[in-house]
């Protein structure tokens, strides 16, 4: 297949890219490279041992979409947008403009090429605090932040579409927590700026770049206080977007999917494990419960079962090997 991969230089589009590549498919990518680099393509096409087409542009400008679909493109896979949950309370406007302006503009695009099949990059934050866990599809949403708002938007945008426009198909992933990388070392999580999330700052304090990693909260109802969560390894999330662009390719109207690996580890679960694993300490200090946060959030994975045939196969101890190896290989992330 043709594949327009947008946002295919960030942490998830890059592992995904991988593997399409190494699968046959032609691979090119449409990203701003507002939260990656550009030398990700070339470890993109050294590990595949395929060239990948990369074109520098953003999903909110028609023109770069258009160059994006030009020559014909079966399906295009939407990673493109703005995550994180403390920077989307600060700019909320900003996350409105890139991630709903920039998926309406490709919807367009996509209109006027003729490209009936998107596989859109959903979240488990669409479940905010979740009254039961584990969460199926059909679980009640929430808002809680604002770039959860923009989710469920891009969601809603995305289904309302597919009722105007009955051949079109669409999935509607919902990632769980994602970690790792690829087992090669090669690519991995190399966001710019001070990571938010558990695993990439856990990495830096483990290479001892930071003093120590804050535990937010050992006072939730869990079975040792700290939150709980459904790790799954990137490289999971990757060859489920190959199954979903089958599924896309078959069935029109819009569908939700829970990825994750079903099963929920506590943070202080994942600090053992880690040490464990990688041979290496990593000093923490419980700190006041981060806002915002849940207490646990796990999901229910059988529908991607039945669906498209994937369950996650990697487990918490691969995770932990593979985001170690991607940090000692790459302590400041990518060359700039
Ligand atoms: P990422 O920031 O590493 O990748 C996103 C890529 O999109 C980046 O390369 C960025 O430069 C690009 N981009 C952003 N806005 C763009 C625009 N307007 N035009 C072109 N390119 C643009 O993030 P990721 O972790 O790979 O996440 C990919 C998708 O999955 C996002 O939609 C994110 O919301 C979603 N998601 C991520 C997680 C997670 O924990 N990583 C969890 C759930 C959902
Ligand atoms: C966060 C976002 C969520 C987003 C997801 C993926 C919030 C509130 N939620 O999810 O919307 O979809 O990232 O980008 O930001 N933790 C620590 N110390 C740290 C970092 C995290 O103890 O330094 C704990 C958290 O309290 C949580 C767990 O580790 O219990 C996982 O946190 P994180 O990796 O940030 O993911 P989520 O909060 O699940």
């Amino acid at each position: 297949m043709r594949i327009l991969v947008c946002g295919g230089t960030g942490y998830i589009g890059s592992h995904t890219s991988v593997v399409l590549a190494q699968m046959g498919h032609e691979v090119r990518i449409l990203d701003n490279l507002s939260n990656s680099s550009p030398v990700v393509v070339e470890r993109i096409g050294l590990i595949s041992g395929r060239r990948v087409e990369f074109i520098k542009g953003d999903i909110r400008d028609r023109h770069s979409l258009a160059d994006g679909l030009a020559g014909g493109v079966d399906v295009v896979i939407h990673f493109a947008a703005l995550k994180s949950v403390a920077d989307s309370c600060a700019r909320p406007l900003e996350y409105f403009d890139n991630n709903i302006s920039g998926t309406i503009n490709l919807l367009q695009a996509m209109t006027a090429a003729g490209v009936r099949h998107l596989v859109f990059s959903s979240s488990a934050t669409v479940y905010g605090n979740a009254k039961q866990v584990p969460v199926t599809e059909e679980s009640p949403l929430q808002v809680v932040n604002p770039y959860g708002r923009t989710k469920l938007v891009m969601e809603d945008l995305i289904r309302d579409y597919c009722v105007s426009h009955p051949e079109f198909g669409a999935t509607l992933l919902r990632y769980f927590n994602p970690v790792g990388a690829h087992p090669s070392g090669q690519i991995g999580e190399g966001p710019i700026g001070t990571p938010g999330n558990l695993m990439p700052y856990l990495t830096l304090v483990a290479a001892g770049k930071r003093p120590f990693l804050q535990v937010f909260g050992n006072d939730y109802p869990t079975p040792d206080g700290t939150g709980v969560r459904d790790y799954i390894h990137v490289m999971d999330l990757a060859e489920a977007h190959v199954s979903a662009l089958s599924y896309v390719s078959r069935n029109p109207g819009a569908t939700p999917i829970n990825l994750g690996t079903g099963r929920g580890y506590s943070v202080l679960e994942l600090i053992q494990t880690f040490e464990r694993i990688c041979g290496v300490e990593v000093p923490y200090r419980i700190v006041e419960r981060r806002a915002g946060d849940v207490a646990a959030l796990w999901a229910d994975a059988t529908k991607a079962q039945e669906l498209l045939g994937w369950r996650a196969r990697f487990d918490l101890e691969k995770m932990c090997e593979d985001a170690w190896r991607w940090q000692v290989g790459n302590p400041d992330g990518y060359p700039t």
